[in-house]
């Protein structure tokens, strides 16, 4: 496993569409490795492959510590009501955004032995999975927030304290 460099806002490979990964072989899954070891090594609860400068359909989220997931060539089946949150990205540092997001969602994703699953999550988990989605179609929460602002000293300190509860910083 390897830490990648993480490519970050105003760099056009975070505004193009990503492609289908064609074949879930062992590149992919080194892949899939160095974005977990990058997005614990930043704290993150989820990170997106063109983060990485990979612009294929792929993203890993850890909404809690001990629930790793990780999704290749996602689909959404199914959206339903709405709630807010506020959300960073490893991506923009610095800025914490006030969007409006789904409270459910469903997802069809293949695993990393190519097996099809189904997610369905609600709440933090919903935020974390369309804000990964987002990426995968060059969209970052700045470009559809209701509000963007620079992330407060207490909101700083809280993630220093709290980092993956706290934040949805992905
Ligand atoms: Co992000």
């Amino acid at each position: 496993m390897a830490l990648r460099n993480i490519v970050c806002e105003g760099d056009e490979i975070l505004k193009k569409k990503c492609r289908e990964v064609t074949d879930i072989d062992d590149r992919v899954r080194t892949i899939l490795d160095d974005m977990i070891e990058t997005m614990r090594d930043k704290e993150g609860v989820g990170i997106a492959a063109p983060q990485v400068g990979i612009l294929r359909k792929m993203f890993v989220i850890e909404p809690e510590e001990g629930e790793l997931l990780e999704f290749i060539n996602p689909v959404i089946i199914e959206e339903k009501g709405s709630q807010e949150s506020d959300e960073g990205c490893l991506s923009v540092p610095g800025l914490v955004g006030t969007m409006d997001r789904p409270e459910f969602i469903k997802v069809e994703a293949y695993d990393r032995t190519g097996e099809k699953v189904i997610h369905e999550a609600t709440g933090f988990k919903a935020i974390v999975i369309r804000h990964e989605l987002d990426h995968l179609e060059g969209i970052l929460f700045i470009d559809n927030a209701k509000e963007v602002r620079e992330a407060s000293g207490e909101e700083e300190q809280e993630e220093e304290q709290n980092k993956k509860k706290s934040k949805n910083k992905s």
